[in-house]
């Protein structure tokens, strides 16, 4: 892999703001990138005159507060006091400088036409879509087409002709484990918009917390939330707002595990006597609704007639994972149910029961959508399952008839790399599917898990990797350009903050707590070389509980941190060409000065706030790494070879440097170590502390 971007200039700040001009990328600032582009010459200039007509049978009030919410952060990126100020149809097309036209009003449905057509040239835009759901698409690709420059406010002559390459791109919020505000999800509906992700799966219920309030059985909210519930008035809201953005809501419901707080609510349900109270800490419980009484399918039926009321989307999901089958099988009653039809195995009886659910939901005109668990052939086509085990399903599922989208490679809690979900593709080329089966791959979802995230930081879990995940959702499969993926998601981000999402700004508020300073300078440079601890390890390192703090270090720390990134392009480009870039070795070596003087001038802060004191080996070690890293680069300036004392040294450390403090680790290690290895001559080669490691594969627990 070669990159080649990068500049130690870029290092200094921890938000970037490369020069856009002259971009020469043919993918400009845009993501996801549209399904076809022809670039020409020239520009059209945005002035205060600016003004748009809006026309035809999909002229929706949708499409009104879509283009007034376009007009309102073109002005406010640009600064741009347009004279037309009311934002609205200003009627004569001639003389509009931008015609929109909508052929019909778009349905919210798997499959809805999205496809739109964008022209600009220097005199004029057009956009043109089937629906205004496609329109409303095309007004985020002209945003991110915005140019501010030498040349003043303007977007590229250009023609996107674009439509997404799956019907079925979400996100999934966990609401359950913490509870996420109405003011949260409407940033991260405003966020999801502007990458033109289109399903909001909504976790609304867990062991440790009922989210929804419910008229008809409302013991539920009322005992199993704290009282951190959405009212069906603010559902409503939400629903109505993420509509108006062209996004569907999917509610889910998780059953007959993760029961918790169902029968905290409602303990005559359980398998298990009770009492029952919410679930504080995370993992897999043992709770499980008693699926052989006709009291739980009276129960559902009045629950799910209520939320099928409630919720506008075709399809409901009812979660299905991680049962474990332990409550069952203490229950006399249920083992001898399961004998007398014959199921040899908890899952056969959950098959069963989701089969008795799946009546309610054909009675009130609900599509069922449930975890790879559920699923099992036999059952109706009209479901869809979500493969969060494994590909495997999901493909299995499609060979057999069903249709199904992709979550896992898609687990944004875990803290893993940007490109690990980018190169994550639903519908990979090599797949052996027909195109008959490889249309019911639906498209996939980023599942934002809540154990470890309070309403202060989720955005950073989520933004900007999920604009990466949506990419692949949207754009064709070819578009895989890792380098140009990082340079636009730093554009991207920024863009992300402009529709008010805060996963960049609560960093320095979360920093300045911690150390009750204003100097936080030091800080930053030492969050730019660590990230929290990857996939399930958080938990194994230290118990956390839903009132567990969620203000350390490694809670400001981020996932795939920029400078750390940027210094391992820098290295990789290095080894490549053989240490022949100055500009590069220059950038490195500034990068590893910057980390190994930063421990000194923190020390004292590190230990004198309680906070901040876990972290302080972590920084120290910070410190040890970088001198090791500039001894490295030193030889290969020189051309010079490590000796084999110093190449042991070195190797020593890297090793007891590798161990995590407050669940949070160095990100730096592994091209330090490249260097080290490199530089050590014969001796690097052969040790077996330079030989590559394999990841662990990681398995679930939510
Ligand atoms: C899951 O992660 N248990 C769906």
């Amino acid at each position: 892999m070669r990159f080649s971007i990068l500049a130690a200039v870029l290092f200094l700040s921890l938000q970037q703001t490369p020069a856009i001009a002259n971009n020469p990328s043919p993918t400009l600032d845009l993501m996801p990138v549209p399904a076809r582009i022809e670039i020409g010459s020239g520009v059209f200039v945005v002035d205060e005159g600016f003004t748009v007509s809006i026309a035809g049978e999909g002229a929706s009030p949708r499409l009104h507060r879509g283009i007034h919410r376009m007009l309102r952060r073109l002005s406010d990126r640009s600064t741009i006091f347009f004279a037309n100020e009311v934002f609205l149809d200003i009627g004569d097309r001639d003389a509009a400088a931008m015609t929109v036209t909508a052929a019909r009003i778009g349905e919210l449905k798997v499959g809805e036409d999205e496809s739109y057509r964008l022209q600009i040239t220097n005199s004029g835009i057009t956009l043109e879509a089937a629906t205004d759901i496609g329109a409303l698409r095309g007004l985020q690709t002209l945003l991110q087409l915005l140019r501010l420059d030498e040349r003043g406010v303007t977007l590229p002559v250009i023609t996107v002709d674009d439509e997404p390459r799956f019907p079925w791109r979400g996100l999934m919020i966990d609401s359950s484990r913490h509870f996420m505000p109405v003011d949260m999800i409407k940033r991260n509906l405003d966020g999801m918009a502007a990458v033109k992700l289109n399903v909001l799966h909504w976790h609304l219920v867990d062991d440790q917390g009922f989210r929804v309030e419910s008229l008809a059985l409302p013991k539920l909210h009322e005992l199993a939330s704290d009282g951190n519930y959405y009212t069906q008035i603010q559902i409503r809201e939400i629903q109505d707002y993420a509509a108006d953005r062209g996004i569907r809501v999917v509610p889910e419901f998780d059953l007959p595990g993760h029961g918790t707080a169902w029968l905290t609510a409602y303990p005559e349900l359980a398998s298990a006597p009770g009492p029952y109270e919410i679930e504080r800490s995370w993992g897999i419980f043992d709770p499980t609704i008693n699926p052989i009484i006709e009291e739980t399918y009276t129960f559902l039926d009045t629950f799910f007639a209520e939320m099928a009321e409630l919720f506008d989307d075709e399809f409901m999901h009812i979660g299905g994972d991680e049962n474990n089958g332990k409550h069952w099988l203490a229950n006399a009653e249920i083992v001898a149910f399961m004998e007398e039809n014959g199921y040899n195995e908890p899952l056969e009886l959950q098959r069963y029961f989701n089969e008795r659910v799946l009546e309610i939901f054909s009675k009130y005109g609900k599509r069922m959508v449930g975890w790879d668990e559920i699923f099992v052939d036999g059952l109706t086509k009209s479901i869809v399952i979500q493969s969060w085990r494994g590909r495997e399903s999901l493909f299995e599922a499609a060979k057999l008839g069903y249709p199904g989208i992709l979550s896992n490679g898609y687990y944004i809690d875990l803290i893993q790399p940007t490109d690990f979900h980018y190169l994550n593709d639903p519908l990979p080329e090599d797949s052996d599917l027909t195109p008959e089966e490889a249309a019911r791959v639906l498209g996939g979802e980023a599942t934002m898990w809540a154990e470890y995230v309070s309403p202060e930081t989720v955005d950073s879990r989520i933004w900007p990797r999920t604009a990466a995940i949506a990419e692949r959702f949207w754009s064709p499969g070819s578009v895989r350009d890792l380098e140009d993926m990082y340079r636009r998601l730093d554009r991207i981000s920024l863009m992300l903050e402009e529709v008010g999402l805060q996963h960049e700004r609560n960093r320095a508020t979360m920093l300045r707590r911690l150390c009750q300073c204003r100097d936080i300078a030091g800080l930053e440079v030492l969050l730019g070389a660590i990230e929290p601890v990857k996939v399930y390890n958080r938990g194994r390192l230290r118990k956390h509980t839903q009132f567990s703090p969620l203000t350390r270090m490694v809670d400001a720390a981020w996932p795939d941190a920029v400078p750390a990134r940027q210094f391992r392009w820098t290295v990789e480009r290095m080894l490549d060409n053989g240490f022949e870039d100055q500009a590069d070795i220059e950038a490195a070596m500034t990068a590893l000065q910057t980390w190994e003087d930063n421990h000194a001038q923190i020390e004292s802060l590190l230990r004198s706030s309680p906070g901040l004191t876990e972290i302080a080996p972590l920084s120290e070690n910070l410190r040890d790494v970088a001198t090791i890293g500039l001894a490295a680069l030193g030889h290969a300036r020189s051309g010079g070879t490590m000796g084999s004392a110093a190449f042991e040294a070195s190797l020593a450390t890297l090793e007891r440097t590798a161990e995590s403090h407050g669940q949070t680790e160095l990100a730096i290690l592994a091209p330090v170590k490249q260097l080290v290895c490199t530089v050590a001559g014969p001796a690097g080669e052969s040790a077996a502390g330079c030989q590559p490691e394999e990841d662990a594969p990681a398995s679930g627990e939510h």
